[in-house]
């Protein structure tokens, strides 16, 4: 028996950067969930039947909730197949290698990444398309604008299922397979790195889950398939609060890992994933390594580990993300690309085999073997090449620092904004962009200043305002942007970078390096005035 239930639209479900996020007591509104996963089925109508869809989440606060009413609708849309991770468990890279790997019309995700999870905090829903990545600009404001007109959805009438055992059970006539979550991702990572190699070498390393979903991922992988001791991977069972964490993986939230690394008997290497298991943070003993940073050194050394070792097609990058990357594609004779803040950009891109490399400064990196970014595939990486060189994470950094030169990286946020005095920032900054090149702040001369606009090389789709950029002259720059992630308020992000050549000063502190780029940020932008704040909320 299928169930059609009136309701009446919502008029803020229009999905940011990563899917459709807000605090928990707005999705626990009646039929608030229903109706944004209603708009997905309505957008795909055509393509449903017969279809299979994934479904999975990080485990937070909601997730068998949303996932039990996803599986009903599904039934009722039509479709023939569900595969939904054992307690309703997905990383996000994971769903998105199940997505292809069953050859998926597309899949839902709920998880609001790294934002703080529980009944206070957030939940998300995004859906990702059948080449296993995030959908596309086009498909999400056909779901915003279906959000506006829906009247009904549509669901089976049928009882909770058992999400906790493994197997296949009927829902009014779909099948729904409740798989192992970890399995098939941990085998798609043998097949792209030396794990023999990695067990050899005898490395130490702390992992930090976060409380989050990767643990189960990072137990199997890191501590029963490649030999890392027991306790390697702390805060390895995903709780529905994260417990009380807030699963970001930088210096401020993941503040215990980079103690650790930094302290005395530091392991030799040290990494952490966020809520869903796409960010990564690496950190050397002694050596914080930036994502940016991050990017350019794993690209420079994919070849390292056999899934990369016929090269690299291409290596894309955010806008915001320094320009470390490029230095290496142009050393290594291969396109560099750079588009608008999001994951879903890349897309394209790995399809067309024009990149085989991805990465952001917001602690993203990943590879055309999925379609989303990937914590533990940045972190198998790093230790493939850890084991290949037999070098350590600082000396990686450095050998690669004397070769290209240094990026030095900073990115700084101010949170809980007042959004109009944000937008009035951002206009402010706008309006007086032509007027800024060939003027001098301090001792820094601007090049170009411009409002980032993409057009994807795929399919000439284009994408303005993505970010305002100062480009100074020697290669150091500073670009604005409002977050897309947030649920509260505005968070304005100001991005630093200065360039200083392998000639140059390589070891130095960044906050001394970045001085007065922060200053002429401040002096641009008017970030004091308009926000009233004199410091950022957080430094990454
Ligand atoms: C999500 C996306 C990333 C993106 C980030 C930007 O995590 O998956 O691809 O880099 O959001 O977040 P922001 O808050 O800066 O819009
Ligand atoms: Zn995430």
């Amino acid at each position: 028996m299928i169930r059609a239930v009136t309701t009446t639209p919502y008029l803020d479900q229009k999905p940011g950067t990563s899917g459709l996020r807000k605090k928990v007591r707005v999705f626990q509104q009646p039929n608030y969930a229903e109706n944004f996963i209603q708009s997905v089925f309505d957008v795909i109508e055509h393509e449903r039947a017969g279809a299979t869809l994934v479904i999975g989440g990080d485990g937070r606060f909601l997730n068998r909730e949303v996932i039990q009413v996803a599986i009903r609708m599904a039934a009722a849309a039509g479709f023939a197949r569900v595969v939904v991770g054992q307690g309703g468990i997905l990383s996000t890279p994971a769903a998105s290698n199940l997505i292809r790997k069953r050859g998926a019309l597309g899949g839902l995700i709920l998880s609001a990444s790294h934002n703080p999870g529980g009944p206070t905090e957030d939940f998300g829903i995004k859906y990702n398309v059948s080449n296993g990545g995030p959908a596309p600009e086009n498909i999400t404001d056909a779901i915003y604008a279906r959000t506006k007109v829906i009247d009904t959805w549509y669901a089976a009438d049928t009882p909770d299922i058992d999400l906790d055992t493994l197997g296949e059970v009927q829902v009014a006539g779909m099948t729904v397979e409740v798989v192992d979550p970890v399995a098939d991702y941990a085998e798609l990572m043998e097949t792209l790195f030396d794990f023999d190699a990695i067990r050899a070498s005898k490395l130490t390393m702390a992992f930090d889950a976060m409380s989050a979903v990767t643990g189960p991922y990072a137990t199997e992988i890191l501590e029963r398939r490649l030999g890392f001791a027991p306790g390697t991977v702390r805060n390895g069972t995903p709780l529905p609060d994260f417990g009380g964490h807030h699963p970001d993986p930088n210096l401020v939230h993941a503040r215990a890992l980079y103690d650790t690394m930094m302290g005395e008997g530091a392991p030799d290497f040290g990494a952490a994933s966020d809520g869903d298991g796409d960010r990564n943070l690496i950190i050397g003993r002694g050596r914080f390594v930036t994502p940016s940073d991050s990017l350019a050194m794993l690209a420079a050394n994919a070849h390292l580990a056999p899934g990369y070792a016929g090269g690299l097609k291409g290596i894309a990058r955010s806008m915001p993300t320094s320009a470390a990357a490029d230095r290496v594609a142009a050393e290594l004779g291969i396109p560099a690309y750079e588009t608008p803040t999001g994951w879903k950009f890349f897309g394209n891109l790995l399809d067309a085999g024009m990149a085989t490399i991805c990465g952001e400064e917001s602690a993203g990196t990943g590879s055309d073997h999925v379609r989303e970014k990937d914590g533990l595939w940045a972190v198998l990486l790093w230790l493939n090449i850890l084991a290949a060189t037999g070098k350590s994470v600082d000396e990686l950094a450095r050998e690669h620092w004397a070769r290209f030169g240094r990026n030095y990286y900073a990115r700084h946020d101010y949170e809980g904004v007042d959004s109009s005095a944000a937008d009035t920032l951002m206009r402010d900054l706008r309006g007086k962009l032509a007027t800024l090149p060939g003027t001098m702040i301090g001792a820094l001369t601007i090049a170009q200043a411009d409002d980032f606009a993409y057009t994807d090389p795929t399919d000439s789709s284009t994408s303005a305002n993505q970010g305002v950029r100062i480009l100074f002259e020697g290669g150091s720059r500073v670009v604005f942007r409002l977050s897309g992630t947030g649920t509260s308020g505005a968070t304005l992000r100001v991005y630093l970078e200065r360039y200083e050549p392998a000639t140059g000063d390589l070891d130095a502190n960044t906050g001394k390096m970045l001085a007065d780029i922060v200053a002429a940020a401040d002096e641009l932008a008017g970030i004091r005035l308009h926000t009233g704040r004199s410091e950022p909320d957080v430094v990454t």
